[in-house]
Parts: C-alpha cells; structure tokens; sequence
C-alpha cells in the first residue's frame, strides 16, 4: 500500500509535495542526492554519526596533547637534559682537573676507581695514546647539548662517540699522559619521567577513546535501529515494535516514528476499506439498472445504455479488486525468479509468445501475490498490445530491475505518466471487451511503491514499450 492510492484520488487528498520525489526524478538520483555528501571537506571527515562523534571527542583531545608535548618537549624537557649534560660534563671535567696535579700511577688508578663509585661514570686511561681526530657533530639534540656544556669546561683535545651504542655513550679526552675515556650511561643523561609523561599521555587517551567509544556505540545503536525501521516500513516490510532507547532525542524521535507508522497504518486501512465499501454497494444499483434496461427492450438507445451499464459494471469490480488491495499480506522471503518462471509458465499456457531470462536464485522480502499481480499486468499489457513479450531480470547492488519489453506500438513519452492513473486508457475505442478498465498500470505501480520501488515505461530496444520494475533490497 503507498501514497500512489492517494494521488490516483483528487489533489485535495494529495500528500504535500515535499514528502515525495517529484514523479520526473528518478527515485535513486533522489536517493543519491540524500545521502552523497557534497563538498570534499564533507567528503573527507567521517560520515558516520559513530565516526563524527568521536571525532568531536578525540580532535580536541589530541590537539590539546599535542599543545602540551610540544611545550613540555621545548621548555622542560630541554632544560632538564641540558641541566644534566652540564652535571655529566661538570664531573668529567673535575676529574680531569684533579688528574693534573697527580703523579704517582697508583693515585691515578685510585682517584678513577674513587670517581666512577662516586658518579657511575667509567674512566679508562690509555697511556701515551693518540686522540684521532674528531668526528663531524651529529644532529641530535643531546649532542649538541653535551657539546655546548664541554665548550665553556674541557680545554684539552675531545671527541664524543658512542652514540648509537646501547650502553651509554663514551667522552675521550686527550691528556698529556694518554687518552682518558669516560663512559656515561644513558640515564646519567635522560630523565625517564619525559616517556613516563608521554606514555601517561597516550594512555588516558587511550582510555578515554574506549569509554568514548563504549558509550557512543550504544547511541548510535538506537539512531541505526530507527534508521532500519524506517526503511522497512518505507518499503513495505513488517516494522515490529523495537525497544526504544538512547538520549531523549533518539527516544523522542523513535517514539514519534512509531506514532506516525500507526498513523498511516490506519488511514491506509480506512480509506481502502471506504473504498471497497464504495464500490461494493454501486453494484447493487448497477444491477437494478441491468435488469431495468433488459425490460425496455432493443431499442439502440438502450443498447448504447446497456454498454454504459457494462462498462461502469467493469470498471466497479476493477476498482473493487484495487480497493481491496493486498493490504492485508504479509511480506516473506520469496524467491523471485521462482515467481518470474511461474508467471511465465501460466502467460505461456494462455498463448501468449514470452522469452524470460532472469538470474537462478534471487531472494528478496515481497508480498509474493502482490508482485505477482503486478507483474501479471505489466505481462498482459504487453501481450494485448504486441507479438512477442520479453521479461528480464538483473539483480543489482540498490536491488532488483525487472525489464518487460514488447514489440508492439509502445507509448508516446508525454503519455508514459498519464497512463498510471486510474482508469487512463489510451486505445481510442472505449469498448471495455476489447481491452481493461484503465487500471492495471496502476495497481502495478502501487505494488512497486508499496515495496519501496517504482515503475517507469521507456522505449524498449525491441521497438515497443519497456515497463522497469524496480524492488529495492
Ligand atoms: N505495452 C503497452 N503497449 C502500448 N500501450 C500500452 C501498453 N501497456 C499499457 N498501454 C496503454 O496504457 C493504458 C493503460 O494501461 P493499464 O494497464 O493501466 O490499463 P488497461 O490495460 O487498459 O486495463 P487493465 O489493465 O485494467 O485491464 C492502456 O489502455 C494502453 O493504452
Ligand atoms: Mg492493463
């Protein structure tokens, strides 16, 4: 059941126009246009509301961390190994001093044993040892800390190498009586409360992003169930009751939703059973009329009213079958190529001339005897008006296109929207035995919207009319 009933009606009952596409639109241009975002920064950023809310929790966040390392990296971090470098300099170059007004071999020994248990620092002495020349600086900024704090304290000859070395780097120094090596170890030269800052860092944002993430999940959760139901009941499908939870927005809008459902629910079974009603008690007088016009006798008035009668007899019933509609079927899986070859088989034993070619196995959720019935009225169009029938279907990512094509005169392209509404016939001699009462391209199309899809006429390549039937998934 769809909105299709309620335009076949007069204007005043036609929904307002911003609900529905405009009929020209082709529905997944329409559908495309929603959803597609324009514009690349659009493109670019999450397009989820999961993946935009977090970003909204984790951009500040990240931004902020990042303001905080880059003034902990360049004020303190850099203070405290340059205040460190200048103590590992400051010791090296103590011993030095003191190395220069001893004599004796033993007290060298001695005062370097005494100062690497005093401040971790290895001294090696290579007596008579030649310094080679110094290596080019490297860039790190630990080096060049350490370079800068020996400039104002060692005056001798030094080199610093050692660097890449997983112990701890090495300070040569050359002496008159050898090469004294100092070997520094790292944490001599790196406070370890820098990495324990930026793991701490790391760390609450991380913990941060799982409760984030938790939590936004569930939200999002409600939006997406809502998301579902709205689409089923738009395509026709059962929307059971769904537990509404979330932020009160969610709730208010799912609420809201169900409402609405119940509403339309309902004013599609009233108007349908109005109708039926209708239609049902005008044969009751048609009748009369029948039987009134049979006593009057052969006069060619009476004949011309008894064909009136029979046409407007025709046209109740027809409306009494749309009326009655499929309202009441439920929507199962159904295997649609099944369906196809079935309404095949039964076109082929009333004679008429079909070629089907569909997919072998294609699943969809319909109500299996509305779309069957819509597709008997796309086939028997077909056949009334040309030799040869050809029925195709093509499963597609958005869903299912299912071509009738014949060979037959087809229909003018200013026509192709006037012949869905009701009772629209185009074959100049209105007699109801040569052809229908005007409404199978409208319950046809009824069907298709009531599921979601639409029908559209084109030219066929055959020569004649290609009626597209399109289900969605
Ligand atoms: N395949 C076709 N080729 C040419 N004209 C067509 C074709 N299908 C439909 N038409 C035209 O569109 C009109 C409306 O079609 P529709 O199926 O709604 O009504 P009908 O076939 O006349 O009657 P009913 O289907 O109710 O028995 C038809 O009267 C016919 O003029
Ligand atoms: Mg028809």
């Amino acid at each position: 059941m769809s909105s299709s009933r309620i335009e076949a009606e007069p204007a005043a009952a036609a929904p307002p126009a911003s609900i529905e596409p405009p009929d020209e639109a082709d529905a997944e241009v329409w559908r495309r246009r929603e959803i597609e975002p324009r514009g690349w920064i659009k493109r670019v950023l999450p397009r989820t509301m999961f993946g935009r809310s977090l970003l909204i929790v984790i951009m500040p966040l990240l931004l902020l961390q990042a303001i905080a390392t880059w003034i902990f990296y360049d004020r303190h971090w850099a203070a405290i190994s340059w205040r460190l470098s200048s103590g590992v300099v400051g010791d090296v170059a103590l011993v030095i001093e003191t190395l220069d007004h001893i004599g004796s071999e033993a007290a060298v020994t001695r005062l370097l044993a005494r100062a690497e248990g005093l401040t971790d620092i290895h001294y090696t002495l290579a007596r008579d040892a030649r310094l080679p020349p110094p290596a080019p600086p490297g860039g790190t900024r630990l080096e060049s800390q350490l370079r800068q704090a020996m400039l104002g304290r060692i005056s001798e000859p030094w080199r610093i190498t050692g660097l890449d070395n997983p112990d701890g780097l090495r300070i040569e120094v050359q002496l008159k009586r050898g090469v004294l090596t100092a070997s520094v170890p790292w944490n001599l030269l790196y406070s370890y409360t820098t990495y324990m800052f930026v793991m701490w860092m790391v760390g609450s944002s991380l913990v941060l992003l799982a409760i984030a993430t938790v939590f936004l999940r569930n939200q999002v959760k409600s939006l997406r169930r809502l998301a579902a139901a709205a689409d089923n009941f738009g395509k026709g499908r059962y929307v059971p009751f769904f537990k509404v939870e979330g932020a009160i927005e969610i709730r208010r809008a799912a609420v809201a939703f169900m409402q609405m459902r119940d509403r339309i629910q309902r004013q599609i079974r009233q108007r349908t059973q109005m109708l039926a009603g209708v239609s049902h008690d005008l044969r009751t007088p048609l009748t009369r009329m029948k039987l009134a016009l049979e006593i009057l006798g052969d006069d060619p008035v009476v004949e011309e009213l008894k064909s009136d009668v029979a046409e407007m007899e025709h046209m109740v019933l027809g409306y009494l079958d749309f009326a009655r509609g499929e309202g009441s079927e439920v929507p199962v899986e159904t295997d649609l190529s099944l369906l196809l070859e079935d309404v095949a088989a039964t076109m082929r034993r009333e004679g008429a001339s079909l070629t089907l070619s569909a997919p072998p196995e294609c699943l969809m959720t319909v109500r299996p005897n509305a779309v069957r019935r819509c597709l008997v009225n796309l086939v028997a169009n077909a056949r009334r008006h040309a030799a040869h029938v050809w029925i195709t279907a093509a499963a597609g990512a958005e869903g299912l296109d299912i071509l009738v094509d014949d060979d037959g005169p087809g229909i003018a392209p200013a026509d192709r929207e006037r012949v869905f509404r009701a009772f629209v016939r185009l074959d100049a001699s209105r007699n109801p035995s040569t052809g229908g009462v005007g409404l199978g391209l409208t319950i046809a199309r009824d069907v298709a919207r009531g599921h979601g899809g639409d029908i559209r006429l084109e030219t066929s390549p055959y020569g004649g009319l290609r009626a597209r039937l399109h289900l969605p998934h």
